[in-house]
């Protein structure tokens, strides 16, 4: 969320005389008219804060920043935790068509808004731990994977499946993209090493809330050349 969207309660008093101190020095609190996206994601938090693991959207410069290295040429894409669709815009910003985006999004009620937001994109309401059993683009690999995944409240059986599953469906050159309020990367080094992977961070968005970095996850080297019969 970019803290420069939010209505102030200055603003607020400002266009509403009635929100003044009353003489006897008490404030009243003027009621907080929150965007819609923002009370659809802190009902989604209620309903499961593990899963949600954030307060609201990401802001758009986070959105910038994670589409950042994605090109038309970058598709198709899968988005894993696409929430309300705060990178999904910044992907078709970025040329991506939305018949080539697969939205994967385990809670059912944010899947049924992405679905009425991007009617031609493929929205796959389950978790992102099945990507190994679907072939989402019948066989076609994507070119890159954009996750807003909860990594750091998921346990690492769960991370191990989630990437050994993107990895499957990118092709040669792809990346994986991960946001994250840490101070590191949200991949466990172990995990990394273990599937051949490596971790970059591209940049850091001080105004989002929280601050976030991103990284780009890509195979750390090529599969071993075939060796050829003499
Ligand atoms: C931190 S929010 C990010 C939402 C959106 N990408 C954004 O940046 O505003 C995490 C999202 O991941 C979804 N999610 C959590 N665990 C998931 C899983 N295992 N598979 C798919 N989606 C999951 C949540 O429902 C939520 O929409």
């Amino acid at each position: 969320m970019d803290l420069a969207r939010l209505n102030h309660p200055a603003k607020e008093r400002a266009r509403n005389p009635g929100t003044r101190p009353r003489a006897h020095g008490v404030f009243r609190v003027p009621a907080l008219k929150l965007p819609a996206d923002i009370l659809t994601f802190l009902r989604a938090g209620l309903r499961d804060p593990r899963r949600v693991g954030a307060v609201a959207p990401s802001g758009r410069a986070l959105a910038r920043l994670i589409t950042s290295e994605i090109a038309v040429s970058s598709g198709p894409v899968i988005e894993l935790g696409a929430g309300t669709g705060v990178f999904t815009r910044a992907l078709l910003d970025r040329g991506v068509p939305e018949r080539e985006l697969v939205l994967i999004e385990a809670d059912p009620h944010f899947a049924r808004l992405l679905q009425s937001r991007f009617p031609a994109a493929q929205v796959l309401a389950m978790g992102a731990g099945q990507l190994c059993r679907v072939d989402p683009f019948d066989g076609d690999a994507a070119g890159s994977v954009v996750s807003g995944l909860p990594l750091l409240s998921m346990p690492r059986r769960e991370i191990m499946r989630i990437l050994r599953g993107s990895f499957r469906r990118l092709r040669s050159g792809g990346a994986f993209y991960q946001f994250t309020y840490g101070p590191l990367c949200p991949v466990p080094g172990a995990i990394l090493k273990r599937l051949g992977l490596r971790a970059q961070r591209i940049g850091w968005v001080a105004s989002n809330l929280p601050p976030a970095a991103v990284y780009r996850i890509e195979r750390a080297r090529r599969p071993p050349a075939r060796a050829h019969r003499v």
